[in-house]
């Protein structure tokens, strides 16, 4: 029997992206074979098929960084998950794909009554959002906080987090995108046209607590700031691929130093750079964010949903700009 992946051919836009088949075969020992549900399309996705991040995995790829589906069969000594469950892992990459095989400790199992498309957002975006709040910057309630890109997939995530965690908050977007802002509890900053600095300052004369930033560049100058005395700026762009990396982690350290008389300081998050130093946070913050949507706490924003083959058209809608939230591949019985 076959299958179908969508493949990275070559560094590029879209059109680089093409559908290949497989052989199934039986998985190995220690592993299962999982019938893919959904997956998710990112700003990571878009950077490693660019290949302008490091650690992209190397060419040809399926791209997809989380997934959920069902086990359809399983290796010698897994005992974990049996076929049926429903389970979702955090894999980088490999979710463009009707199967993909998964090693057992990898596995976590998702309740069967949340919907397919909500639940893989919170596999990497919300898991992200959760950690950098909760994990790295360990936010309270009245906290003020700047989210740079808060209209994306992550950004929206951190939005209805910081609200359930009862933080003040800022977040920029292009103006077409500022009413959802404003529904999940923030004051919208159009980064388009007005002075981000100013508004801050303005609105926070004693700057903000923390800042979390999705698009870098300047923005970690700007977010440095933004902070008041003793504030924290939570970079999570990913590095870049080269000597952008170097040049980034330098930017990093020196930054620390020269911050040190107003006690202003920059943290670093990467989802994967945890998750393969110690799953257990992962292990740990995927089910309380499935009880969150479980119980309505949570309602993440699905922009769009395409069949995972057609992984290109939705990169397309993505890497436009148009999207609000999340974009989401789903298996076609699904639609
Ligand atoms: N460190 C980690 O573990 C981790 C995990 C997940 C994602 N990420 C990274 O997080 C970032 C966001 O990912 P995502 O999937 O949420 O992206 P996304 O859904 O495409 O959202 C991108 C956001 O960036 C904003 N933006 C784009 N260009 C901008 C500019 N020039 N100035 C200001 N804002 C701009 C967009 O604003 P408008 O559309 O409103 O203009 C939007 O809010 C990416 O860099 C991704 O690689 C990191």
């Amino acid at each position: 029997m076959k299958y179908k992946s969508v493949i990275v051919t070559r560094k590029g836009s879209p059109e680089v992206l093409k559908v290949i088949e497989n052989d199934l075969r039986a998985p190995l020992p220690g592993e299962a074979r999982i019938k893919i549900h959904a997956t998710s399309v990112g700003r990571t996705d878009i950077g490693y098929r660019k290949g302008e991040l490091s650690f992209a995995p190397k060419i040809p790829f399926v791209p997809g960084y989380e997934m959920m589906g069902t086990v359809d069969a399983v290796g010698e000594g897994v005992t974990n998950v049996a076929v049926g469950d429903r389970v979702a892992a955090l894999i980088g990459h490999g979710g463009y794909s009707e199967y993909i095989y998964l090693g057992k400790e990898h596995l976590v199992h998702v309740p069967t009554t949340l919907d397919s498309a909500e639940a893989v957002t919170l596999i990497l975006n919300y898991v992200s959002a959760y950690q950098m709040l909760h994990r790295t910057a360990k936010v309270k309630a009245g906290d003020k906080v700047l989210i740079i890109g808060a209209s994306g997939g992550v950004g929206t995530a951190l939005l209805q987090l910081g609200k359930l965690a009862g933080l003040v908050m800022y977040g920029t977007a292009s103006r077409s995108k500022h009413n959802i802002l404003t529904e999940l509890g923030a004051l919208p900053i159009d980064y388009h046209t007005q002075d981000l600095v100013d508004v801050i300052h303005r609105a926070e004369p004693n700057g903000l607590d923390f800042v979390f930033d999705g698009v870098g560049g300047e923005y970690g100058k700007i977010g440095l700031e933004v902070l008041g005395k003793g504030g924290e700026l939570v970079e999570y762009t990913p590095a870049p691929s080269g000597p952008g990396a170097i040049a980034l982690l330098g930017w990093l350290i020196l930054v620390n130093l020269l911050m040190l008389p107003n006690r202003k300081s920059i943290k670093g998050y990467g989802i994967s750079a945890l998750y393969r130093g110690n799953k257990r946070p992962f292990m740990d913050d995927l089910p309380v964010l499935f009880n969150l949507l479980g119980e309505g706490k949570i309602k993440p924003i699905i922009a769009k949903k395409f069949p995972i083959l057609e992984a290109a058209q939705a990169n397309e809608l993505l890497e436009s700009g148009q999207v609000t939230g999340n974009v989401v591949l789903l298996a076609p019985a699904l639609l």
